[in-house]
This record gives structure tokens, C-alpha cells and sequence, in this order.
């Protein structure tokens, strides 16, 4: 029986929900892999570094010390005042457990917030090019994703005015992605501030998930709303992962700080939903916070070298336009010099082209909110990059 033909009936819920469609792409990607072809895949959004051993070691132990049962929902107390601490010391802040909540990657987190703060017809601004989960989780809370295009000038940094532009009476909030995926834009501390301001002057909040917070390149400084957090813990909300930084993508761990009124909400949604996040996984991102620097900093170095080989590699490809990003670990280059040649008309088929002609795998930017673009991850190895970056020139010639 096809699907078209089974008479299942799905909540309306559903049904409004759009498959990703970065997804088409990657999948015909991993198909082709499995089935033994030579595939460069730009498209991971994970490192391509193992976990930290120490990290690695600490989830071992917590097995073997039997640390597998389940934990309070909201993340033990142990992890809560090791994530909290690390703020207070770097934004001289005095928050406490009550604050943090750690869950099932920052993802979990980013979901419970659209639950607990947006109502049906709430609007949520949300900067373009965005990642892909921000407006289908809006969405499932009954709200209204709206878009606040950035500027490809000015390197996608989202402005004051980029975000007035599109704000109505129905603003409930604003969610911000520093370092940003997919563009890398980092926010400079100027327009942060002014749209924390015009956020708290219509009591309205600020979601900033600064996931990638540690990868920032030379020239760009990582500016974290946490810096307002004392004045404004009514409206502000950080979100962090150990994903990225951490190289922890598989282990689901991340938290949200917020006012200890707005973390018992998403305790209380948590608790009916998942529970604790994993016990071991805990005990393992308790290691990484108490110190990993040289293996962070070793990836530092890498995604840098790579960026640095990468962005004028792209940039001598006739027809393609990259902006030096300033955080993460993907590149944007607009391809949309390609559009209307060989059947190409936008960066999904420009990615198929790609992936039958030059056997890439790149991500369309059409899933992002950006059609001109594609995104490029640098998180797989400088030799694969250079085998990559050959196909792909060799594809475009042919065009
Ligand atoms: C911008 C951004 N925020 C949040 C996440 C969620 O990461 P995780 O759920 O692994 O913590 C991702 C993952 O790709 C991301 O790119």
C-alpha cells in the first residue's frame, strides 16, 4: 500500500509541517554513498572531530559508576551550576541553578520555548537566511514565522532595521542565531544592543541561541546577549549546545538560561515530553565544561585553516560569489550566475546539477530563506575539501 492510498488521518499539526527540504538533496547524497559512489559531502552540520577523549572517558565512567538512572528533568544540579558558573564568570553574573535547564540538544530547548511563549497568532521575527528549525517551530506553536531579510552586503549581519522593517503589534518575539548557520554572520554589539532595547520596550523577548559561539574568525568579535542578561532576565533567553563546540552532536545535549520563572515552564513541558536528557551525557558534558580547551582549540585551527583555503578558492570560480563568513563552520557562496543554464533555476537544482554532474553534495539555501545561495560545510577534512572544490570547478566549466 502507498502512502497516498492509506487513510490515516493526521492532526492538522502535521500536516502543516514541510519536510525539510535540505533534506531532498542530502538523502539522494547518502543513497549514492551507500551505494559505493565517491561523494564529497559538504552538507554535515556537525565537526568531523571525534568527542574529546576526556569528554568520552567521563560518559564511560558515569556507565561504569552505574550513573544510569534517570535524573531530575530539568538536568542534575551538578550540570546546572557547572553551566551557570561558566557564565557568571565570563559575564560577571550570580545566576543559580534556577536559571538553566539542560535537555536533549539545544534543539529541545529551542522547541519548548515556542511552546511555553508563543500563542496562536503571536508573530516571531526571525532573521533570513535562518536555520531551518526556527519558523517550523514557531509554526507547530500555532505562531506566525516572520522574516526579516538580511542584508548579503553586509555579510547577512542582521540589523536594528532589518528587524523594524517587518515588526507589526503582533510581535511576541525575536529570535536571533549568532554566529548564524547558515551564513556565519556574526551580530555586532551595536545592533544587538539596539534591538535588545526595542525587544524589552515592548515587553516582548529575545531568543539568542548561540550555538556556535566559540567559532568565530579574525576580524569578528562573538557579542552574547548574555552581556544584558542582569539588566533584562524578564526578556532575554540564550540557548547553547555542546554539539558544535564540544564536537558532542551524537550525546543530545544542550540548555536555555532564562528567568527561573520561564525554565519551570520549560521543566513542566520537558517532564511530559522526554524526561531528563541522557544520564551519561550529562556526566560526559560536565567533563567538556570543566575544560577541553586544547582539543577546542585544535578544531579552532582547523575550521580556520580550511576557511582560509576555502573562501578564495570559491571566489576564483568564475560565476560564484563568497563572502568571507564570520563564524561557524559553513560558507555561503551565491551561485545564482548559474541560474538559467543547463536547467538550472534555482539553488535546489543548482545543487542537483552539482551532486550528478560533480558528485558534491551541497545544501540548497532555498532551505534557509536564501535561493541564490548554497551552503558549504568545512567540517570534513582539507583533502576533501580540495577534491570538492576541483569537482565542482570542472562541473561549472561545463556549463
Ligand atoms: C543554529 C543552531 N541552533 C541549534 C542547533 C541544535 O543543535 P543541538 O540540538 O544538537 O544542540 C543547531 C544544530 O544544527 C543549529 O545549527
Amino acid at each position: 500500500m502507498t502512502a497516498t492510498q492509506s487513510r490515516i488521518r493526521f492532526a492538522d499539526r502535521v500536516t502543516a509541517m514541510q519536510e525539510s527540504p535540505t533534506l531532498v538533496v542530502l538523502n539522494k547524497a547518502t543513497t549514492l554513498i551507500g551505494q559505493g559512489v565517491d561523494v564529497v559531502d559538504f552538507g554535515p552540520g556537525e565537526p568531523d572531530f571525534a568527542t574529546p577523549k576526556a569528554v568520552s572517558e567521563a560518559g564511560k565512567r558515569a556507565i561504569d559508576n552505574g550513573l544510569t538512572k534517570y535524573t531530575n528533568a530539568s538536568g542534575t544540579k551538578t550540570l546546572r551550576d557547572a553551566i551557570v558558573a561558566r557564565y557568571n564568570k565570563r559575564y560577571d553574573l550570580a545566576l543559580t541553578q534556577e536559571y538553566v535547564i539542560a535537555g536533549n540538544g539545544g534543539k529541545q530547548e529551542l522547541f519548548n520555548l515556542a511552546m511555553a511563549l508563543v500563542s496562536p497568532g503571536d508573530e516571531v521575527i526571525i532573521p533570513s537566511p535562518y536555520w531551518v528549525s526556527f519558523p517550523d517551530q514557531v509554526l507547530f506553536a500555532g505562531g506566525k514565522p516572520v522574516f526579516a531579510k538580511t542584508d548579503p552586503g553586509n555579510h547577512f549581519r542582521v540589523t536594528m532595521d532589518d528587524i523594524e522593517a517587518v515588526a507589526s503589534d503582533r510581535t511576541r518575539g525575536v529570535i536571533l542565531n549568532s554566529p548564524c548557520n547558515p551564513s556565519g554572520a556574526v551580530i555586532r554589539e551595536e545592533e544587538l544592543r539596539r534591538i535588545i532595547e526595542w525587544v524589552v520596550a515592548r515587553d516582548a523577548f529575545l531568543i539568542f541561541d548561540e550555538t556556535y559561539e566559540l567559532f568565530v574568525y579574525e576580524g569578528n568579535e562573538h557579542v552574547s546577549a548574555a552581556r544584558w542578561f542582569k539588566q533584562y532576565p524578564e526578556n532575554i533567553i540564550l540557548v547553547n549546545s555542546m554539539s558544535k563546540t564540544f564536537a558532542m552532536t551524537g550525546w543530545r545535549l544542550g540548555y536555555a538560561i532564562a528567568h527561573p520563572e520561564i525554565v519551570r515552564a520549560l521543566g513542566k513541558i520537558q517532564s511530559h515530553a522526554t524526561s531528563n536528557p541522557s544520564t551519561i551525557a550529562q556526566y560526559a558534558a560536565l567533563e567538556a565544561l570543566h575544560g577541553v580547551d586544547a582539543d577546542v582549540k585544535a578544531m579552532y585551527d582547523a575550521y580556520c585553516e580550511r576557511r582560509a583555503w576555502l573562501v578564495p578558492a570559491l571566489n576564483a570560480l568564475p560565476g560564484i560569489c563568497c563572502a568571507d563568513p564570520d563564524g561557524a563552520f559553513y560558507v555561503f557562496p551565491d551561485v545564482s550566475a548559474f541560474f538559467g543554464r543547463a536547467g538550472i533555476t534555482d539553488s535546489q537544482s543548482f545543487a542537483n546539477y552539482l551532486l550528478d554532474e560533480a558528485r558534491v553534495a551541497v545544501v540548497p539555501g532555498g532551505a534557509f530563506g536564501a535561493d541564490e545561495f548554497v551552503r558549504i560545510s568545512y567540517a570534513t577534512s582539507m583533502e576533501r575539501i580540495q577534491e570538492g572544490i576541483r569537482r565542482i570547478d570542472a562541473a561549472l566549466r561545463k556549463l
